[in-house]
């Protein structure tokens, strides 16, 4: 592109929307900011707003700046015309509606709000491709994939791997036993607490095999997962003929994040160091422990149920990882509340996209019953 590409991003003030911006800092002659849209975080919002200078803002809070549009919705921003792309990087259920708005308008999409393909990957991906629209990945495994496949017609199987999380080598009593401080302690990633919590119960990975069903339209069978505790791997692909490819690089999410904003360009942005396999010196693989972690059985259970299980298992599980942040459950109860609300879901097939958001609501609220119940005895 000999012009600048013009992007907004959905969650400016998270994790993903920061690092995106220090992305675009270093790449100011590529990229021109349309809109930054962020929720209650309001100051970091106006910081950034008055250093990358926004056509346009919006927060969940009121929010005012001189010289730059406040926006009513997030739809404004989903579409509006001026964009290339949107990087969808608010956490949770709320990039649903932008994304699919986004895609009507025919705009391209980076996507890190994983949520939105666990509770519609059937409709997004099919109004993608209906519209032309290019959905690229941020999450850092997908972003593997994507890089790694050529022609996806020749994929045996996909390879996903997991850290592990701070618990990897512990018991379910330490899990349940753990404290909020604790579960967000992961060993190789900073990220927003909602994620940091579906790591260390491994959910995170559920969702992530959820995601790549969607995005690479693999089978559920066909996709393995490996927990590689160094975060060096990003994830693999194994081709008919048994070669594998992997994507490998130093565990920073600036690297799919630009990926993903750039794509199919590469430039050299933040890369912080040049990658020594001499000083990473091992990569470790083993075979991840479903009987502790049985969050990724759930995952693919529901998955390949399809319908609407698998916005029931997303809602039931974020209600039960706000219970846990609030101190009401522990840690292991994250699964048992998720998979006792899973298993008495009457699954609709082929839901339209105002079912996928009842099932949402409804499944929310049986969650917060169930806590409740569990929490007065
Ligand atoms: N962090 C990572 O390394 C990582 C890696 C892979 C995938 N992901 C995925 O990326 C997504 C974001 O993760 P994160 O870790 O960046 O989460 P996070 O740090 O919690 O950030 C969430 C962002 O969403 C914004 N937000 C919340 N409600 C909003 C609303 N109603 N309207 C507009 N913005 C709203 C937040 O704004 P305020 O803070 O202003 O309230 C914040 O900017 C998640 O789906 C996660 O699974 C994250």
């Amino acid at each position: 592109m000999d012009r600048k590409r013009r992007i907004s991003i959905i969650g400016s003030t998270g994790s993903i929307g920061t690092q995106a911006l220090e992305v675009i800092e270093k790449l100011q002659d590529k990229f021109e900011i349309i809109a930054l849209a962020g929720g209650n975080n309001i100051e970091l919002l106006k910081q950034q707003a008055e250093k990358f200078k926004p056509k346009y803002i919006y927060a969940q809070k009121h929010i005012k700046i001189d010289g730059i549009r406040t926006l009513e919705s997030l739809d404004e921003i989903a579409q509006n015309q001026e964009n290339d792309i949107i990087l969808v990087a608010c956490s949770g259920k709320i990039g649903l509606r932008p994304t699919l708005k986004a895609i009507e308008n025919g705009i391209d999409i980076a996507l890190a709000n994983k949520e939105t393909l666990v509770m519609a990957g059937d409709i997004v991906m099919k109004k993608a491709k209906e519209n032309g629209v290019k959905i690229i990945p941020v999450d850092s495994e997908h972003c593997a994939i994507h890089q790694c496949i050529k022609d996806i017609s020749q994929v045996e199987k996909l390879i996903i791997t997991a850290s592990g999380g701070p618990f990897l080598h512990k018991s379910i009593e330490e899990m349940k036993t753990a404290t909020v401080k604790e579960a967000l302690a992961h060993p190789r990633w900073n990220m927003g607490r909602k994620i940091t919590v579906d790591s260390a119960t491994l959910m995170n990975k559920g969702l992530e095999i959820i995601e790549a069903h969607h995005l690479f339209g693999m089978d559920y069978d066909d996709i393995d997962v490996v927990v590689h505790p160094q975060s060096i791997v990003h994830s693999a692909i194994e081709y008919k003929d048994g070669s594998v490819i992997a994507q490998l690089g130093l565990p920073s999410m600036h690297i799919p994040i630009q990926y993903a904003i750039s794509y199919p360009e590469r430039f050299e942005g933040i890369k912080s160091k040049s990658f020594s396999f001499s000083e990473i010196a091992r990569l470790d693989f083993e075979k991840p422990d479903f009987e502790k972690f049985p969050t990724v059985k759930l995952a693919y259970k529901a998955g390949k149920i399809g319908g609407s299980a698998t916005a029931c298992l997303n809602a039931a599980n974020e209600e039960a990882v706000f219970a846990f942040l609030d101190g009401k459950i522990n840690l292991y109860q994250i699964y048992e509340i998720t998979k006792e609300i899973f298993d008495n879901h009457k699954v609709i097939q082929n839901p339209t996209i105002d079912e996928i958001f009842e099932v949402d609501e409804k499944i929310r609220l049986q969650t917060k019953e169930l806590i409740e119940k569990i929490t007065q005895k």
